[in-house]
């Protein structure tokens, strides 16, 4: 049995629900990403049961996977979105998300983005910075409008996860420092063009414990409280992503888990009228994908045993860049007939960064299929064309129906709009 529930052996081949991956990889050729439909729901329904029934908004963070259609599908279950950039503002448009349950965070919102984002009538600006707020208070008054904001501040915990997405630590980038949240909260209070409405922060990624985000939540409900002291009410608490999933052998909180903890904190300092705003990406999607590949050649040298796959970093750069490991499933497991290697799987790109998986155990041929799993988040939305490699196609499984939505990209198209020089 695989760790993602969705992706299972049936009859010997791996099935996303109930379409082979075999089949998939025919019908449209590899490297193929794979999403499950129900399992995009069932990750929506834990946070949803978690919420129960409380005032919480769950502001998807796209930047996991911002297909149309998987945006599309969560907008349809009620979701909102935390948007990163005008781009992302313009694709939650595209798929019917509701403007006004999104949140827009980051470091370097540009005025254009702004702009857009007040002509959308989003729900708020994570400001992240007194400049930014700046900013955003002139292009307000400029158009005539008032901008809701939060504050984002940074709590200064350790979110125990890798420190490329550990990020609310004193030396990270994101945010204010807490202890200037009051006074920065105080003069954004006299600007007549924003509209104080909330609280934010967001502390890191693939976290697996709860412990983390009750250390942020102590310093923000003392925040709030010294806020109320200052006569400043706000009306939503966001704590931003973060819950991470399992990939091999982690047991990662539930969101029923998290919340429960939160609203009884909440609760306990008589704050549990805010509404809650969760932003996650990776728990909505990660399990929710996989990443097919097929076995080009296998090599050995005298110390490594190669699988040579269609798939590269430039399809799932997540192993290279953060060490991070993807469990490899055969679509269609071997015999013992097939002697089992300790084999590393790589791609085609010239780079001895160029890998997907390290000294796996498995029984190949070449021309073998195989699922790199838990490639849901992070896989195609950090995808490139470095090698000019088209990015691969991603389809979406529902029960026995298979669904083309973003089709392999053409190879003309990756350098049609260059020039040549006169
Ligand atoms: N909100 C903000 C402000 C964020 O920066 C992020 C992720 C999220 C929400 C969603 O976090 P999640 O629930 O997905 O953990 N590329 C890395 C992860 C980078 C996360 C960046 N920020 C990876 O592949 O592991």
């Amino acid at each position: 049995m695989t760790i993602a529930k969705h992706f299972q052996l049936k009859d010997g081949v791996l099935h996303a629900e109930n379409v082979s991956l075999a089949q998939l990889a025919h019908d449209f050729d590899t490297p193929l990403f794979v999403y499950s439909r129900q399992a995009l729901h069932d990750a929506w329904e834990s946070y949803h049961v978690a919420a129960q029934g409380r005032d919480v908004l769950v502001c998807y963070g796209m930047k996991a996977n911002s297909n149309l259609a998987i945006l599309n599908e969560f907008a349809r279950l009620g979701t909102g979105f935390d948007i990163v950039s005008g781009g992302e503002l313009a694709r939650v448009l595209a798929a019917k998300g509701d403007a006004n349950k999104i949140v827009f965070s980051g470091v370097g919102k540009q005025a254009w983005e702004i702009e857009a984002a007040l002509e959308a009538g989003i729900k708020c600006f994570n400001v992240e910075s007194e400049a930014e707020l700046q900013r955003i208070a002139e292009i307000a008054l400029n158009k005539g409008v008032k901008a809701p904001v939060s504050l984002r501040v940074n709590p200064d915990v350790d979110a125990k996860t890798h420190p490329y997405i550990s990020t609310g630590l004193k030396g990270n980038k994101f945010g204010v420092d807490i202890n200037e949240a009051p006074a920065i909260y105080a003069r954004a209070q006299q600007m007549p063009s924003i509209d104080i409405v909330g609280v934010d922060c967001h502390i890191g990624s693939q976290i697996t414990e709860i412990s983390p985000y009750l250390d942020a939540l102590d310093k923000l409900i003392a925040l709030i409280k010294q806020l109320q002291a200052q006569g400043i009410e706000l009306s939503h608490l966001d704590i931003g992503g973060g819950l991470g999933i399992r990939y091999t052998d982690e047991t990662p909180a539930t969101p029923t888990e998290l919340l429960s903890a939160v609203f009884q904190a909440l609760d306990a300092a008589r704050l549990g009228h805010l509404q809650l705003i969760l932003e996650p990406g990776r728990s909505l999607v990660g399990n929710a994908g996989v990443l097919l590949t097929q076995v080009e050649y296998l090599k050995s040298n005298q110390e490594k045993n190669f699988a040579i796959v269609d798939a590269a970093m430039n399809d799932l750069i997540r192993p290279t860049l953060y060490d991070a490991w993807h469990d490899i499933e055969p679509v269609t497991p071997r015999s013992e007939d097939v002697p089992s290697h300790q084999y590393d799987v790589v791609g085609p790109i010239c780079e001895s960064g160029d890998w997907l998986a390290k000294d796996r155990p498995l029984r190949l041929e070449q021309g073998d299929l195989l699922a790199i799993m838990s490639a849901g988040a992070y896989a195609f939305t950090m995808a490139s064309q470095y090698n000019t490699r088209p990015r691969a196609a991603e389809v979406i499984v529902d029960d026995q129906s298979v669904h083309l939505v973003r089709p392999r990209e053409d190879i003309q198209k990756i350098f049609e709009s260059e020039r040549l020089l006169d």
